[in-house]
């Protein structure tokens, strides 16, 4: 499963992309945006130079408004995905759009017959809101894995964003539930790599090694005699960026 930031904020994404190096795609919507304080497009295309997958979010509401501003937010940058709504003018456009190339991100899904019509009319990725239903005493995570199990029972290749994610139980349980990608809040993100027992550990072996060097005994092995090795085992350590999976063709329904 990937792991994407919903954000706007360049900050919260060097750090996902750059620091933390597990971040591979962004969600936007206009109140992220509004939120950062910049136009539109100034603000995804900057966000496009630090990271791939960048979906951008359409605000029309008629088919023949969303096919040109699907068409002119398509051409900020390659990284964009275009975010259309789950309504009947919203599909519409999303399979002109889709035909011409251009990658679609579905958004506001609540059902499974909604994730069909996503996937049929060529959608690159659906976002299923996990959170949302759980405000309505809806099972959010059951949408997930349900989408799943019909898109796998019919060869549909459009990806399950899993969206509105507002914990850390709702991304473990969005992998178990078989989603292609979960994005989250920036907090949301920034808790997963917390447990009180690695904390724990890190500081008791840090303690054990000082204590050790400290009645002069020989540094553990591997390790430069009088060197403190590097125990942090969270964000603060740099890690290695993985690969960004390369965009994928449009997604077709089985026929
Ligand atoms: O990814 C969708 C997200 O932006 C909405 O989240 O918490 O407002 O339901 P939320």
């Amino acid at each position: 499963m990937q792991l994407f930031l919903d954000t706007a904020d360049l900050e919260e994404i060097h750090t996902g992309v750059e620091q933390w190096g597990v971040v591979s795609g962004v969600t936007t919507n206009p109140t992220l945006i509004a939120k950062a304080g910049q136009d539109h497009e100034t603000q995804v295309k900057r966000i496009c130079e630090i990271v791939g997958n960048v979906s951008a979010e359409c605000v029309s509401e008629k088919k023949d408004d969303l096919i040109p501003e699907g068409r002119r937010i398509a051409s900020w940058h390659e990284n964009v995905i275009v975010k259309v709504p789950m309504t009947w003018d919203g599909l519409a456009a999303a399979k002109v759009l889709a035909g011409e190339g251009v990658r679609i991100n579905v958004t506001l899904c609540f059902t499974v017959n909604q994730a069909l019509l996503a996937a049929t009319v060529g959608a690159y990725i659906v976002s299923p809101f996990v959170g949302r239903l759980d405000d309505i005493n809806q099972d959010g995570i059951r949408l997930i894995r349900d989408i799943v199990a019909a898109y796998r029972e019919q060869g549909v290749t459009t990806k399950v964003l899993s969206a509105s994610l507002r914990n850390p139980i709702h991304v473990q349980d969005s992998a178990l539930a078989g989603a292609d990608i979960a994005t989250m809040p920036f907090k949301v993100m920034e808790s997963l790599v917390t447990h009180p027992l690695t904390d724990q550990g890190v500081s008791r072996f840090l303690a054990d090694y000082e204590r050790a060097r400290a009645a002069g005994r020989p540094a553990a092995a591997g390790a430069d005699a009088g060197a403190k090795p590097d125990l942090r085992s969270d964000h603060r350590k740099t890690q290695e960026p993985k690969a960004v999976e390369a965009p994928q063709g449009q997604a077709a329904a089985k026929a």
